[in-house]
């Protein structure tokens, strides 16, 4: 079996575990802050906050803003669905915003339409590796005066105009699950160019110990351990062979995939795609053989693993809906639209060569 994703871990990442295991210091200590300075660096800000995982980076950033009852903060509904429920955390609002037909990306145009005088921050997704509509989205923060948190958990090394993401607004919030660009097991990174707004994250991260058992505000325990940080540091080393690896598989298929009714992914101009995903759209209307269900089960008896990132928009979760929300008053029908036919071809830098030519075979067989 192919399977849709796979960590790249070798020796190098189980060396450096086995000396942080060997050294007696398991849990935050100093691979963790030497974690943070080559994340730091690679990303160009002056911070990062190492977490648990992507999504408490999240809920870290949006306390440190100060985001409470009362607050809306919009998001794409077209999204994992860790992105929303931070706001939840706050108890404060999620406003759904409809994504970019094209890109999956939110789309800022349906931003400017649910903007109200409640709405305080905007938590844009860099969605399977494809940077967001930066400049746009920070014109309209700007405007109305809002905090922007770009979500980076699938995009760490992808570039708009030829910057890296995760320093565009307040806070950047990475990943480092498994199956991400890069990864720790679990884990989260926080990176920002404010040293006011890093202070309060790594209090919020530790209880709000400021120095030891003095306790400044209500945290947590959200911390990182040596032994996650130990791969990550190794793992950033490789994370631009990586992403190239992904680029080059995606370009393949860019170049060979070809039946009608499959639409594959599209590129703007202007930004570097890192490809946590190669998601296609499958529509028997445009002329596709077959339904998407029955392409996932030839797909399955070929092989060749796949995954429908993401079966619902975030307001058609159980969840959402039992909140209230509802098509009607939510109004994200490309969200709606896309969780109907797209779907995620594996793309992971462990494939080869052959890998590549049977997927593409497979693919352009179909009848
Ligand atoms: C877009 C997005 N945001 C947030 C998260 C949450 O990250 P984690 O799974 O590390 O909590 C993920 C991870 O799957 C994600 O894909």
């Amino acid at each position: 079996m192919i399977p849709i994703a796979r960590p790249m871990i070798s020796d190098d990442e189980i060396q450096a575990v086995t000396a942080v295991l060997k050294s007696g210091m398991l849990a935050q200590s100093k691979v963790v802050e030497e974690f943070e300075n080559a994340f730091a660096d690679y990303v160009g800000v002056r911070n990062a906050i190492a977490v648990s995982n992507g999504t408490v980076s999240l809920d870290i950033a949006l306390k440190a803003i100060g985001i409470k009852p009362g607050d809306e903060v919009i998001v794409p509904s077209f999204t994992f669905i860790a992105t929303a429920n931070a706001v939840l955390f706050q108890g404060a609002k999620p406003v759904f915003a409809d994504v970019d037909e094209r890109t999956f990306n939110i789309n800022p145009n349906d931003v400017l339409e649910k903007v109200s005088d409640k709405t305080k921050a905007i938590i844009a997704v860099h969605l399977f590796g494809h940077p967001f509509d930066v400049y746009a989205i920070q014109e309209i923060c700007e405007d109305n005066n809002l905090y922007l948190i770009e979500d980076c958990a699938q995009a760490h090394g992808a570039e708009y105009e030829g910057t890296k993401v995760g320093g565009f607004g307040i806070a950047g919030c990475f990943s480092f699950y498994a199956t991400k660009n890069m990864t720790t097991g679990e884990g989260g990174m926080i990176t920002t160019n404010s040293d006011e707004i890093a202070k309060v994250c790594r209090l919020l991260r530790s209880h709000g110990e400021g120095q030891k058992y003095q306790h400044q505000m209500l945290g947590y325990n959200y911390r990182m351990t040596d032994i996650q940080a130990a791969i990550g540091v190794v793992q950033l080393k490789k994370l631009d062979d990586f992403n190239e690896a992904r680029i080059n598989n995606a370009e393949y298929f860019d170049e060979h995939l070809k039946v009608s009714g499959l639409t594959l992914p599209y590129k703007k101009k202007g930004v570097k795609h890192v490809y946590h995903q190669y998601a296609v759209t499958i529509e028997e209307e445009k002329g596709f053989p077959i339904s998407r269900d029955d392409f996932m089960g030839y797909l399955k008896d070929k092989g060749i693993g796949c995954a429908i990132h993401y079966p619902l928009p975030i307001h058609k979760q159980p969840l959402y809906r039992r909140m209230g929300y509802t098509e009607e008053n939510t109004k994200c029908p490309v969200a709606t639209a896309l969780s109907g036919k797209i779907l995620s071809l594996p793309v992971h830098p462990a494939l080869a060569e052959e890998d590549l030519i049977y997927i593409t075979e497979t693919i352009n067989n179909i009848r």
